[in-house]
């Protein structure tokens, strides 16, 4: 069946020098998640995700949203008269996407021009790194309108801010500025809208540098360690590492070899030369 031109275009991107630039496409709307959206978002990432001209994923928004939140017509009032059938599907296409984002084989980062509501959390806490503009703003307003803060976003807020932080953020509906949010954890910084794209970009080139079967180890084992005990940890860590080991048997060889032997890098200051490295 072919896709309505208007689902297609909710999503845009184009890949520039390795890194694939997403971003919702609705700045009409300020970006909120509609279904059509969520479905054109998780067809963009399957088709970006093993695209060997991808090394790493940027989420951001169109005009001067990031994104919305969820979208009160289409995806609340709309799917809710269809019944829990409705409602259930919609949930799921837009839980899909996250969940796909949140484990995605590159690293990715959000990348925070402007507004960021309460269902954009998900999203935003499903990229590894996350740099937002000063003049963007960020606010669990799902209390302002009478309902809590679902679809992750409650457990975005306390696993990345602390348990006051978080239960102001969602209790006072008030919204916190991009250097707010990094003062609290949100993300990882803020900088003027100027310098975003720039500096999101430098991130982007240090990640390219680095071994790419390290990098979706490392994305993934610091996801699961903050659920485990510490010997869980432990042990999983070694067996995460002997699986990265199988996808890559000579990485870190070539890595050690190039500090040790060649001695043309030092692994405390920098990553080693990838293109040295037989495959
Ligand atoms: N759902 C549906 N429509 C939306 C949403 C949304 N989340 N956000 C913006 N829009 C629509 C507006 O209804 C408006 O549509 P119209 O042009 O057909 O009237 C259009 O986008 C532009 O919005 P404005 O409000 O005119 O834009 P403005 O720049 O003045 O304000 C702001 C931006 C502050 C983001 C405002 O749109 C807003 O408060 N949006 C809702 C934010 C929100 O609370 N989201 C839900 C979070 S809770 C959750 O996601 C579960």
């Amino acid at each position: 069946m072919s896709i309505p031109e208007d689902e297609l275009n909710t999503v845009a991107f184009e890949v520039i020098d390795g890194i694939a630039w997403v971003k919702y496409n609705r700045p009409e709307k300020r970006n909120c998640q509609s279904p059509k959206l969520n479905r054109q978002m998780l067809r963009v990432l399957d088709e970006l995700e093993f695209n060997d001209d991808v090394d790493v994923l940027v989420l951001t928004g169109e005009g001067d949203a990031f994104c919305a939140g969820m979208d009160l017509k289409e995806y609340f009032r709309e799917t809710e008269v269809l019944g829990m059938g409705g409602v259930r599907k919609s949930q799921r296409e837009a839980y899909g996407w996250w969940e796909r984002l949140r484990w995605y084989q590159k690293p990715t980062i959000a990348m925070v021009n402007g507004w960021c509501f309460g269902g954009a959390y998900g999203p935003l806490f499903s990229c590894d790194l996350a740099f937002a503009a000063d003049e963007a703003q960020f606010g669990l307003s799902e209390i302002n309108w009478g309902i809590l803060p679902g679809g992750g976003a409650t457990k975005v807020a306390t696993n990345l801010m602390n348990f006051r932080n978080a239960m102001y953020h969602a209790l006072m509906g008030e919204n916190l500025s991009g250097k707010e949010a990094a003062e609290q954890g949100l993300v990882n910084e803020s900088v003027p809208l100027a310098q975003l794209k720039e500096r999101v970009i430098e991130v982007a080139k240090n990640l390219q540098k680095k071994n790419p079967v390290a990098l979706k180890a490392t994305k993934d084992v610091v996801r699961r360690v903050s659920e485990m005990t510490f010997d869980n940890a432990m042990d999983y860590l070694i067996r995460a590492q002997e699986a990265a080991n199988s996808f890559d048997p000579v990485g870190r060889k070539e890595g050690i070899k190039q500090f040790i032997d060649d001695k043309t890098y030092k692994p405390g200051l920098g990553a080693y030369d990838k293109s040295k490295q037989a495959s």
